[in-house]
């Protein structure tokens, strides 16, 4: 709705009637002016008269979440869009909302004070990163929810890819992503079930925009230094939330065969020798495969084994 206002509010320039408003959206006068309301408390400086209604006079610098909002073409995803200049986790943030929000709400933040990695880990979030967390509610059995990891690492990698030809930006098991063999995004996955039945996923997606090389990791990168150009988060997000919708419509739809199809011919790690060390055990061998949940078919010196989680390395 807050969107709607704007566009309507930018669009005719001066000042629009309340009534007005209220009747090209269809809600109420009271609601309009709750939204102006919520609009100034985001930054937005508008202007009311009694006799000629509002007026937008200056946007605050930034508004991505209304500006994606309205930019993206999307069915589920992005829908809604909570930005916010610093969480401590978006992942902690979209659990904290995620039962009394719709499926495809997306959280994001510039930068995190706590932000969590896989197994535990801290997840370094300095501004230059990009911090996304997805909400969704698919109606199926638990035990489905890895794929929703492939579902998240494909559509990271295709929407890369997409934006920049040349980046050849690969899927390393279980879901980080790389360019020139170092790691640009990492990938959490969190459930909440009961036996049956998903409460809701929160998929949360850390990646490294215009980070500096002071600031990263050893053995990551960032989509900056690796273009050697100025990236815009904004046209960044489009592009992944957009390819984020059509590959989770496409796996509702039942197409997990095709999502994993894609998801091993953008992969790094299968067909070569790697280490992996587990929770408790260690395991050498050949990636062979990976199986419809993402566990990993690791060929051993003395039999195939799957993995189900764990790093990674080549040997
Ligand atoms: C990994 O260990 O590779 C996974 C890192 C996941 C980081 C992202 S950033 C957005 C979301 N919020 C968090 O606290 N973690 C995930």
């Amino acid at each position: 709705m807050k969107s709607k206002i704007l566009e309507i509010l930018e669009k005719k320039g001066g000042y629009v009637s309340g009534e007005e408003i209220s009747k090209s959206i269809g809600i109420s006068r009271a609601a309009v002016w709750k939204h102006i309301k919520k609009l100034r408390e985001v930054g937005y400086e508008i202007d009311s008269k009694t006799s000629e209604g509002y007026k937008l006079i200056k946007s605050p610098e930034k508004q991505i979440e209304f500006e994606l909002e309205r930019m993206l073409d999307t069915k589920t995803i992005g829908k809604k869009i909570l930005f916010f200049e610093e969480v401590d986790s978006t992942n902690n943030k979209a659990k904290q909302i995620a039962l009394e929000e719709k499926e495809g709400t997306v959280v994001i933040s510039e930068m995190q004070t706590s932000g969590r990695g896989r197994r535990g880990r801290e997840w370094h979030s300095p501004k230059g990163g990009i911090y996304v967390s997805f909400i969704l509610k698919p109606n199926m059995s638990p035990e489905k929810a890895p794929q929703i990891t492939l579902v998240s690492s494909l559509a990271l990698v295709e929407a890369l890819n997409s934006m920049f030809q040349k980046l050849n930006a690969k899927i390393k098991w279980p879901n980080d992503v790389l360019i020139s063999g170092k790691k640009i995004s990492g990938i959490l996955t969190e459930l909440s079930s009961d036996m049956e039945k998903i409460n809701y996923i929160v998929v949360g997606v850390g990646v490294n925009i215009s980070t500096g090389i002071n600031n990263l990791p050893e053995n990551a990168t960032s989509l900056k230094l690796e273009m050697n150009q100025d990236i815009s988060v904004k046209l960044f997000l489009k592009s992944f939330l957009e390819h984020y919708d059509s590959i989770y419509q496409e796996y509702l739809n039942g197409s997990i065969d095709q999502i994993i199809k894609r998801w091993k011919n953008n992969s790094d790690t299968l067909g070569k020798k790697v280490k992996i060390i587990g929770i408790n055990e260690t395991y050498e061998g050949l990636a062979k495969d990976i199986d419809e949940n993402g566990a990993l078919i690791l060929q051993t010196k003395e039999k195939e084994i799957k993995v189900y989680s764990g790093d990674v390395s080549l040997r």
